[in-house]
This record gives C-alpha cells, sequence and structure tokens, in this order.
C-alpha cells in the first residue's frame, strides 16, 4: 500500500513528462491544408488501412530490384524506388527503399533532399563520390569515395549526392527512415519550377547574371524519380 502511494505521482509525473517531451508526428506530404467542412476531406496523413482479414502476402511484397534502372538520361543515373506506393503493407512503417544505377564515367544522382528521410546507402558495383552538406552557417562539406560492400549516411533533410567516378556501371541500394521520404531536387526545384520563380529573386541569390538565370530556366529539368 505504501508503494503504491508513492508509485502512484511518480508515474504521474512520467507521464507528463512523457507528454512534455513528444512531438506531432511527422507530416507524410508536403502539406494537409486544414478543411472546415469534412464532408470532401479524403486526405490523411498517409493511406487509409485494409481490413486485416483481407491482408495477402502480397500487401508486402515487391519484385524487379534486381531489374536495372534505365540510365539514358541527361543525368546518367536512375532512382527506382520502393515505397508505400509499390508496397501497400509499408503504409505507417516508416521504412522504404530504393535501387539507383549509375552509368559509367559520371552518372550522376544530382544534389537533393529527402525532407522526412535519413537514408543508408549500400554500393554494390563500381566507385560513387558522394557527400552531403551541413546546414547554416557552416555547411561543411561530408564527402567519401566509396566501392563495394561501403556503407554511408545521409541525414535527414540535408543536401546530398553520389557521383559515378568509375569505368563501370554503379550500383547502390539505400534505406530510407520513412514511408514516403519525398525528394527536393534543387536545381530542378529552383530553376525548373513550375511557373517560373522570377528572375531577380535567382539572379540575387545565385550571384549570376541574369540572363545566365534565363538560360538555366528554358533547360529541361531531367526528374529522376
Ligand atoms: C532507355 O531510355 C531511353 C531514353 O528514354 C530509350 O530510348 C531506351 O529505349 C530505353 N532503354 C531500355 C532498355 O528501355
Amino acid at each position: 500500500m505504501e508503494g503504491f502511494k508513492i508509485l502512484g505521482p511518480i508515474s504521474l509525473l512520467v507521464l507528463a513528462f512523457s507528454f512534455a517531451t513528444a512531438s506531432d508526428p511527422s507530416p507524410l506530404q508536403d502539406f494537409c491544408v486544414a478543411l472546415k467542412d469534412t464532408q470532401n476531406g479524403v486526405f490523411v496523413n498517409g493511406k487509409f488501412c485494409k481490413d486485416p482479414k483481407h491482408v495477402k502476402a502480397e500487401d508486402f511484397f515487391y519484385s524487379g530490384l534486381n531489374m536495372p534502372g534505365n540510365t539514358s538520361n541527361q543525368l546518367g543515373s536512375k532512382v527506382t524506388l520502393v515505397n508505400e506506393e509499390q508496397i501497400p503493407g509499408l503504409n505507417t512503417l516508416g521504412i522504404s527503399l530504393a535501387r539507383i544505377d549509375y552509368a559509367p564515367y559520371g552518372g550522376l544522382n544530382p544534389p537533393h533532399t529527402h525532407p522526412r528521410a535519413s537514408e543508408i546507402l549500400v554500393v554494390v558495383e563500381g566507385i560513387l563520390y558522394v557527400g552531403f552538406v551541413t546546414s547554416n552557417p557552416n555547411n561543411h562539406l561530408i564527402t567519401k569515395v566509396l566501392y563495394p560492400g561501403d556503407v554511408f549516411v545521409f541525414p535527414v533533410g540535408l543536401i546530398h549526392f553520389q557521383f559515378n567516378i568509375g569505368k563501370t556501371n554503379a550500383i547502390a541500394f539505400a534505406g530510407l527512415s520513412g514511408q514516403n521520404p519525398g525528394v527536393i531536387t534543387i536545381a530542378n526545384a529552383v530553376f525548373g519550377s513550375k511557373s517560373s520563380i522570377n528572375p531577380d529573386v535567382l539572379t540575387k541569390a545565385f550571384q549570376l547574371d541574369e540572363n545566365v538565370v534565363t538560360y538555366l530556366q528554358s533547360r529541361f529539368w531531367w526528374n529522376k524519380n
């Protein structure tokens, strides 16, 4: 009885503390604009759930990551992403997977960020120069040359890249800590946005001649995904 009296307030305190340190659930999309009228509200933070009675092995299965991605494009790379779109059973589990193929001599997965996931990458073939840049104010470049069997981590939200510096195809697989990590490819978002950002903004921000900015905005920006 005496123990219970002491435990009561302590467990209340622990409960209060855990609430105080809890954070909001992470968004699984760019935004979720609130609706006053819920009649037309079909989007949730993720997907609706299938009745467990009807769940099958196929809901947790994907096949085809043994197939090389087509790297015949202006970047010489291809990301094949396996997320909750391909494997419905991944919904709410907070993980996904990608295969990345790189053409010889310069296949590039260009500077990009995943707003909702950290990434752990393993090279299975070829040689990759990889790196990420830390946030302001230091913008420290953390970089490494990776060989088959090497593993590298890209922390959530930071700009990162992989570049094939070898004479052969390169192949990597990446685990991501989100079912829908999202991708922001820096060049595409800045110079290829629909519609275009006012060139004065980019001229000043990137210390470029305005002609260079309008040239870049007129280019086709390959979307690797
Ligand atoms: C790869 O993509 C290129 C460009 O879109 C296309 O011409 C080519 O047929 C594709 N190759 C294969 C094997 O699908």
